[in-house]
């Protein structure tokens, strides 16, 4: 059975009809309501996935070391209900918590999930999930150990129909031909730009009251509080993220490398040119000189090459999407729509039917994304955004900063995870961790 392009367009978003041949579950989920969830980080995003969570499970606890922030995310999910801590580790010594949703800022992210896992939690994390390579490896293995519980990424453009899944789908039946080269844009960081004079910069100011820095700066290096460093802009800043690569190429990198299959372990990208790249402060052997602003690209164009020999570019300086270019024709797709000829003259109607949306999904039902998590945890099964395909952009992504860190072309080998002629390179494979807070 095919589907309409009308119908296809009718599953745009979550709430949506789905075709009659497709179980549904989207929404609330009333077979899930005794499962508990416990929310981890509830600033922008987290407040917005706890919203969710609470849609599928009750949300009993919620942790953020900002109590204004666990504050405001209760009142407005839960009227209050649910117990308020600082301390993440109480809400895993909860023996009646099923799941926990992080969406702290990044560089929290492998500690938590290690440490949920290790306490028997289902786990959905926000993307990116790692700061480092050895953290994918770690994380990868505490996974793999844990079968019975199921983890799911906040890449949630994974079950976006019918636009990403969509354009994978085209890619995957071959309806554009062998792809020639794609361009992934991320779109210019909003935080970062180059730095101003040096009285303009980022200032140190007290700590709010209601604010535990100390803990906030984890695993990275102690500094002193500027504003700038935590909620929300964090991400223009090595210590704590990875900048806009992987802030957006965790979602587009993603759709870009599961089209391309090369989202499998061993596959992904083997080289790296970063040459066409612009830093905010001057850089020295991959580390910034100056504290007092941000230190990601601001601007950036670096070439690549995947295993399997397909050119990939991935940018700041064109439209925020994905540009798949085959032999037979090109398509472009961001979350606001999915454009080209083939697309217009509809080449893929043949090929979008039950059993490739049933193969994206997985064999399960075409649902939302926090539906797919929590259909995985009821009825077993893989979610659609796994752990392990994540791993693998996570893994090209660190690549691309620590080449533009170090500014020079490297080769990478995915089967061993190495850079095999880039001694200094294989020494950000890794990063110092702050003593009390080591990850791994
Ligand atoms: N999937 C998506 O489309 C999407 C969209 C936005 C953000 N995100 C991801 O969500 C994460 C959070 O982003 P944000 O914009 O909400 O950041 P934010 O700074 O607004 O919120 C992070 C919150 O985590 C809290 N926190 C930090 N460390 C903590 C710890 N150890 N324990 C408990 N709380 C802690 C902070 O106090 C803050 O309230 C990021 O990793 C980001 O990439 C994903």
């Amino acid at each position: 059975m095919t589907i309409s392009r009308r119908n296809l367009l009718k599953l745009t978003a979550a709430a949506v009809s789905v075709p009659a041949f497709l179980p549904v579950a989207f929404g609330q989920d009333a077979p899930n309501s005794r499962l508990r969830v416990g929310a981890i980080g509830v600033g922008g995003r987290g407040t917005y996935d706890a919203g969710l969570h609470a849609q599928h499970a009750e949300l009993v606890a919620i942790a953020d070391l900002d109590k204004t922030h666990a504050a405001a995310a209760n009142q407005q999910i839960c009227a209050g209900k649910a117990e308020e801590l600082t301390d993440y580790r109480r809400i895993l010594d909860r023996s009646d918590v099923d799941v926990v949703c992080i969406a702290t800022p990044d560089h929290w992210h492998t500690k938590i999930c290690l440490d949920a896992l290790a306490a028997g939690k289902h786990v959905f994390c926000e993307k990116p999930l790692t700061l480092t390579i050895r953290e994918n490896q770690v994380l990868r293995e505490a996974v793999k150990a844990r079968p019975k519980q199921v983890m799911a990424v906040g890449t949630q453009r994974r079950c976006e129909i019918p636009r990403f899944t969509r354009a994978v789908n085209m890619v995957h039946q071959g309806i554009l031909g062998k792809i020639q080269r794609v361009v992934v844009s991320l779109g210019k960081p909003p935080y970062v730009t180059v730095a101003p004079p040096k009285d303009q910069r980022f200032k140190v100011v007290p700590v709010p009251p209601e604010f535990d820095w100390n803990t906030w700066q984890g695993q990275a290096p102690e500094f002193p509080y500027m504003k700038e460093r935590a909620h929300s802009t964090f991400r223009g800043w090595f210590e704590y993220a990875g900048g806009k690569v992987t802030d957006w190429g965790a979602h587009f990198l993603d759709t870009a490398l599961w089209a391309l299959g090369e989202d499998r372990p061993g596959r992904g990208i083997v080289w790296v040119d970063p040459s066409d790249c612009n830093f905010p402060l001057p850089m020295k052997d991959g580390f910034p000189t100056e504290f007092d602003y941000c230190n990601v690209p601001y601007d950036f164009y670096v070439k690549m090459k995947t295993l399997g020999g397909i050119p990939v570019d991935i940018e700041t300086r064109l439209d925020n999407g994905i540009l798949f270019e085959g032999e037979r024709g090109r398509i472009f797709v961001n979350c606001g729509k999915i454009t080209g000829k083939p697309i217009e003259e509809e080449w893929d109607k043949e090929y979008y039917g039950e059993s490739e949306l049933r193969r994206i999904f997985k064999g399960k039902p075409v649902t939302d994304h926090m539906t797919n998590f929590y259909s995985c945890i009821r009825d077993g099964g893989e979610p659609v955004s796994d752990v392990f395909s994540h791993i693998q952009t996570m893994t090209a992504l660190h690549v691309i900063n620590i080449a533009m860190r170090l500014g020079r072309t490297m080769t990478w080998d995915p089967q061993v995870e190495r850079f095999p002629e880039d001694a200094q390179a294989n020494t950000f494979l890794t990063r110092e961790q702050r003593k009390g807070f080591e990850v791994c």
